[in-house]
């Protein structure tokens, strides 16, 4: 799968977030196949989340909404397109860019805060930096996690503000925001969802008018992620 030695390897790799931002899709042919998926069984615990049951980080509801987000973001993401998703939303095109257990030598980690995102876009936090930094540590599987969350946490600071961070931060997370959407803060998000409860809601449900606003346009949400969401909503936004 990763055969270059590592120079070509970083700027093959650097080249292909540029490009990826700045052109079109890379569309691989030859990408890597989808390696073993790997199911967590227990509850996880990730940000947002308590008491953790494993230490394990899920791929697909920690590592995958990040790059989704974060590299589609303002500047680079193309509304009618959106092309340049689709190169960081799959597994295997994410590892082209990741050394397993080598976050160091992982171009994909390492160009984080280097360039990428670029520097007018909403950046990573140093959470979200550490979370790739472990999943790559703990040998960057596809680990799939369903049950990932207690739902009966759903105020702001305990879980939503971690979950539209990581979901949906990297479009909507600076001012403006794409599509002049901005969920940055408790208050701008209290204050939009409030006057636009039902299209919120059929966005992150995936019954939106047009397929292309469901949110996060990557992928649906794992359930109890909308669950807390939702119940956050019904009580009255909690902070
Ligand atoms: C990769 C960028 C990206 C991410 C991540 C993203 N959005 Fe969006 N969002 C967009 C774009 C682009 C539009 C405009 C879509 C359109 O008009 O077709 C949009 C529109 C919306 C809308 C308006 C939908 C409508 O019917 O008008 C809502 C609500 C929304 N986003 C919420 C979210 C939420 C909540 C998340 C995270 C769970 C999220 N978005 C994640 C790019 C993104």
């Amino acid at each position: 799968m990763r055969l270059l030695k590592p120079p070509f390897v970083l700027l093959f790799a650097a080249s292909l977030l540029f490009t990826a931002c700045m052109h079109d899709v890379i569309n691989d042919p030859n990408a890597a196949k989808t390696d073993t998926t790997f199911i967590v069984a227990p509850p996880i615990g990730g940000a947002g989340s308590s008491p953790l049951a494993s230490d394990t980080v899920c791929f697909n509801t920690e590592i995958l909404p990040l790059y989704s987000s974060y590299c589609g973001s303002a500047g680079c993401h193309d509304i009618s397109s959106h092309k340049e998703g689709v190169i960081l939303t799959d597994y295997s095109r994410i590892m082209k860019g990741i050394k397993a257990k080598q976050p160091n030598n992982s171009a994909y980690f390492t160009i984080i805060g280097h360039g990428m995102p670029p520097k007018n876009s909403p950046q990573l936090t140093t959470t979200h930096i550490a979370t790739i930094k472990k999943w790559i540590e703990q040998g960057a599987l596809n680990t799939q996690c369903a049950n990932v969350c207690d739902t009966t946490v759903f105020t702001y600071t305990g879980a939503v503000q971690t979950i539209i961070s990581n979901n949906c931060g990297g479009c909507h997370g600076s001012k403006p925001g794409t599509a002049n959407i901005y969920l940055g803060d408790y208050a701008s998000t209290k204050a939009y969802i409030t006057s636009n409860t039902t299209l919120f809601l059929n966005s992150i449900n995936y019954k939106a008018s047009t397929a292309s606003k469901n949110m996060p346009q990557s992928g649906k949400m794992v359930a109890c992620k909308i669950t807390q969401i939702e119940k956050w909503i019904k009580n009255g936004y909690p902070q």
